[in-house]
């Protein structure tokens, strides 16, 4: 048996019960170090850890699928949710074991950002840079998101020189493509752990550095939070 978990966005607080119950019960528990480290308390004495980084991913990932194929019970923990920036992750389990596998939703920072910065998914299109392959694609359907008047939240690209995309590119990127440099935007940092959080416009984020832990949102113009009546707050 093979399962991925989202193990959440950084405090075990937010660990699902099903998750943290599926984590105890594993034979083998495997994922990138920071988050095995999430669920650390969870692993029972007896499991195999698997420990993998982005070089080491795919030969690990065999591993483990070995292990599933020979019977024991596999845990595979993702960040935050597996739904959301996870599915090239996801592709390269299921391309190790040679079958689809089943997921287990887990609480996305994503989410913690809805919350901290109360905004409504209903509203809002979620988009990642934290991918492979061409951004060109996810950085145009951001300016059309902006032009359609919906919130956007982003999560940057903090790889190499050559791709990384983060809050201050992207902020740069929008504003030569003409989106207006005013848009209320906000920046958090290592949400549920040690949080920061930066909140201005576009051209003010186009000069500022944050870490890789960060997550972005970019508000319609016309959603500004001094613009909404208090009637209409709830
Ligand atoms: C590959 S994406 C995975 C996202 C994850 N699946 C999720 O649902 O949050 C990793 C990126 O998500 C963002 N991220 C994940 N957890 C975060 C947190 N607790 N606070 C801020 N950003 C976070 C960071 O930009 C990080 O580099």
């Amino acid at each position: 048996m093979i399962i991925c978990i989202g193990a959440g966005p950084g405090d075990t607080g937010y660990l699902t019960c099903r998750g943290a119950e599926l984590i105890q019960q594993a034979d083998v528990v495997a994922g990138f170090d920071a988050v095995v480290n999430v669920v650390e308390t969870f692993i029972p004495d007896a499991a195999e850890v698997v420990l993998m980084n982005y070089r080491d991913q795919t030969e690990k990932l065999e591993r483990v699928a070995k292990a599933h194929h020979a019977g024991k019970k596999c845990v595979i923990v993702f960040m935050g949710d597996i739904h959301f920036s996870g599915f090239q992750y996801l592709e390269r389990v299921e391309r190790a074991c040679g079958h689809p596998v089943e997921t287990l939703p887990g609480i996305s920072s994503a989410q913690i950002l809805a919350s901290r910065a109360k905004v409504c998914f209903d509203e809002t299109t979620f988009i990642t840079f934290h991918r492979r392959g061409d951004l060109e694609p996810f950085k145009r359907h951001l300016v059309n998101v902006l032009n359609d008047q919906r919130n956007a939240i982003v999560i940057p690209c903090p790889w190499d020189a050559a791709r990384s995309f983060m809050p201050r590119h992207i902020a740069a990127y929008l504003i030569e493509q003409g989106v207006s440099s005013i848009h209320p935007t906000e920046v958090w940092e290592n949400l549920t752990g040690n949080e920061a959080e930066w909140k201005g416009n576009l051209l003010e984020c186009s000069e500022l550095d944050f870490s890789d832990m960060s997550i972005m949102l970019i508000r319609c113009i016309d959603q500004m939070p001094s613009q909404i009546e208090p009637a209409n707050q709830q």
